[in-house]
């Protein structure tokens, strides 16, 4: 019967190593955005959530806003560079989508109409340049994962107006960085880190807007103080401080 005892210790042991080791690493947690009942309602919709943790693999992943065990979004590894994303733009994407992202071709979304970008978190398009949809090629053989994020977000800036980035900036110094912090990365507990480029991607602009129109606990309700285009301005400025945009304020 010893070897049977031997066996629970050793089990213990195992889990308590399991758990010392997952304590140990604050990454994960740093990485993962507070779960939210709004991004609860909005998250990914489900025939959507099986192709995105299968096509994941072994690539930077958090758990989406929406939380749920299978919900997981590919993040980017570094903070994204959309002047990085250019060159890679002109070779391989400008003939479909048009220099300017109006597009060309059949069926490519209009990248500087703000309207595109604002009901899809910056991951599921990602998931679409990484493995192409009808027309739209994959590129994961072609371009690294960096890459990929960085030709993403230089596409969204075609939807970046600098008049835009102003006044959402001015806003932003006025009335929110008490709790949200000049630079954005939060005051306040509870706030969320704008320049964490994993909440930048796994979050919709939709999302904000209502959070920023309605409030949520500490944060106060804008929908009567700030008109609908200047709640929009304010949130497209925070969408710029999560990743290096060609586009200054
Ligand atoms: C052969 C033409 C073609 C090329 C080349 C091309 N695209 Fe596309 N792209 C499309 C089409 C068509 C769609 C719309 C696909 C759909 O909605 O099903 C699309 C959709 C997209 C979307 C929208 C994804 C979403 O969220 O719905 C993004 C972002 C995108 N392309 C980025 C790129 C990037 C970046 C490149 C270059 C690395 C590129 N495309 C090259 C044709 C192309
Ligand atoms: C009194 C402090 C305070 C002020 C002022 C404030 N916020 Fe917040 N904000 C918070 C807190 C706290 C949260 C986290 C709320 C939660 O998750 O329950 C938050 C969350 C947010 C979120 C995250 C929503 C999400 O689901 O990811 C956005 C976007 C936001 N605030 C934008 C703004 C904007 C824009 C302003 C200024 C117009 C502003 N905040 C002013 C405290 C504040």
């Amino acid at each position: 019967m010893a070897w049977r005892y031997r066996a629970v210790v050793l089990l213990v042991l195992l889990l308590m190593m399991v758990l010392i080791s997952a304590c140990g690493d604050p990454r994960p947690i740093r990485r993962l955005p507070a779960p939210t009942p709004i991004a609860r309602e909005v998250g990914p919709t489900p025939t959507l959530v099986p192709e995105l943790a299968a096509a994941a693999g072994e690539e930077q992943v958090a758990t989406a806003p929406g939380g749920g065990e299978q919900a997981t979004l590919p993040v980017p590894p570094a903070r994204p560079v959309a002047a990085e994303g250019q060159q890679i733009f002109a070779q391989n994407c400008a003939a479909c989508h048009g220099a300017d992202g109006k597009g060309v071709v059949q069926g490519t979304p209009n990248f500087a109409d703000p309207a595109f970008w604002r009901e899809r978190t910056p991951a599921e398009s990602f998931q679409v340049i990484t493995d192409g949809r009808g027309a739209m090629p994959a590129w994961k053989g072609t371009l690294d994962e960096q890459q990929r994020w960085n030709v993403l977000f230089y596409a969204f800036d075609f939807a970046v107006d600098e008049e835009t980035l102003a006044t959402g900036q001015q806003i932003f110094a006025q009335s929110c960085a008490a709790c949200h912090g000049a630079d954005g990365k939060g005051v306040v507990q509870g706030t969320p880190d704008f320049t964490d480029p994993a909440y930048l991607a796994t979050t919709t602009m939709a999302q904000q807007f209502e959070v920023v129109t309605n409030g949520r606990g500490a944060m106060p309700a804008w929908g009567n103080q700030l008109s609908e285009d200047e709640r929009w301005a304010v949130i497209m400025y925070i969408r710029t401080l999560g990743y290096d945009s060609t586009r200054q304020p």
